[in-house]
């Protein structure tokens, strides 16, 4: 019989809260062909990502439609120009293991393919590092807050694909870099792997104490993914003229009661950045593709080439796993940039690839 192409759907518009198991379905269907300006890419390495939820549960993605997700994936057949047969390629197959990209196929946003080169880095930094989520650090951290060396810089979801990227650029321009993360492993890696000046966790009862302990100097960037109650011991330990890329705020992904969560940080940041001067921006990284991915990409590729960038991915093997893996990562289950390996990735001979399916 023939291979047949697998997907999620979306199997309904998600209620409010966290994903459930009914909001995905498993498909099959006949694996498509390209048509001109097409190539058909194989997918082996899928990103999970918090916005997917805004997108499913805003309803941006329709009911039916194959999950959206960045990939990284192999051209199997190409009538696109510039790409042949073997090429490993950056695009947005979605949760499903075959997918078209070129002429037709619609891309979501600042998300054109591009070629990757496996002698770089591993092809699932694509995804990650050298990818959307270093770029994302990048962006929030040296083009909106400027960091100059002998600040201090403070992250949370530290050891997160965005975070450990914020702190790693932030110690190589010379600041002093504290993270904010959950469970002590994380914090334990985010010292001792990354090279982070402190850590602390949010899961401390001591936590708004640890952390001021941490900052005796105060806190001069403050690079958000997480808002709430980490975003309060974070307030009262601003200096003069501090700085803040709002980048995400993932403890209130799963909120059920309807308030605005970028309003309700701006009011209680309020008092604190007026009487402190303090400058906030939202991030989002699409703005900043067109202008700063190149000089992103040549400089992360010349950082990794020295060795200067370590990072941790969760790896889940199988694209059955994608909604419990997406699930645990948006309650912080996940340890590192959270990914799929979808099918085998022909680089990296020893990934012991196995479909929990299979
Ligand atoms: N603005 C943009 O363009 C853009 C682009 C990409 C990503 N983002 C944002 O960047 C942030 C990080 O994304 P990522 O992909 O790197 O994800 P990630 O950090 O790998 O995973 C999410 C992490 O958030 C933390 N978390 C979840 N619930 C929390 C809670 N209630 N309190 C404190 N921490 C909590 C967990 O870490 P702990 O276990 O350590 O708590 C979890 O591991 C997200 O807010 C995302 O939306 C924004």
């Amino acid at each position: 019989m023939a291979e047949l192409n697998q997907h999620w759907t979306l199997a309904r518009t998600p209620a409010e809260g966290l994903p459930t198991d009914g909001d995905f379905a498993w498909g099959e269907s006949p694996i498509p062909s390209p048509g001109p300006g097409q190539m058909l890419t194989r997918t082996i390495y899928l990103s999970l990502d918090p916005y997917q939820w805004g997108r499913r549960r805003g309803g941006v993605e329709k009911v039916g439609e194959v999950c959206h997700g960045r990939t990284v994936s192999q051209v199997v057949e190409s009538r696109m120009d510039g790409y042949v047969s073997g090429d490993y390629v950056f695009n947005t197959n979605g949760w499903q293991k075959y997918g078209l990209t070129g002429e037709g196929i619609p891309v979501f946003g600042y998300m054109f393919p591009r070629k990757i080169d496996p002698a770089v880095a591993p092809i699932s930094t694509a995804v990650g590092v050298l990818g959307m989520l270093g770029l994302t650090a990048y962006s929030g951290l040296v083009v909106q807050c400027d960091p100059r060396a002998g600040e201090t810089v403070v992250v949370s979801a530290a050891s997160g694909g965005v975070g450990q990227c914020v702190g790693q650029i932030a110690k190589i321009l010379g600041c002093r870099v504290v993270g904010i993360a959950g469970r002590q492993e994380k914090c334990d890696f985010v010292t001792g792997e990354l090279g982070f000046d402190a850590c602390v966790s949010h899961l401390s009862p001591t936590f708004a104490e640890d952390l001021r302990a941490a900052c005796p100097d105060g806190i001069d960037v403050y690079f958000e993914n997480v808002g709430g109650r980490v975003f309060e011991a974070v307030l009262p330990l601003l200096n003069k003229g501090s700085r803040i890329s709002v980048c995400g705020l993932v403890s209130t992904y799963g909120r059920t009661d309807g308030v605005d969560s970028r309003e309700e940080w701006r009011a209680a940041g309020q008092p604190t950045f007026e009487h402190q001067g303090v400058t906030y921006k939202d991030l989002a990284v699409g703005q900043h593709v067109a202008e700063y991915q190149d000089q992103f990409l040549e400089k992360m590729a010349g950082w990794m080439g020295a060795g200067r960038i370590r990072y941790r991915e969760d790896i889940s093997a199988g694209l059955e796993r994608a909604p419990e893996a997406f699930r645990a990562m948006l309650e912080g289950g996940n340890f590192g940039k959270t990914l799929v390996q979808v099918s085998e990735d022909p680089t990296r001979q020893d990934a012991g690839f196995r479909p929990s399916g299979a």
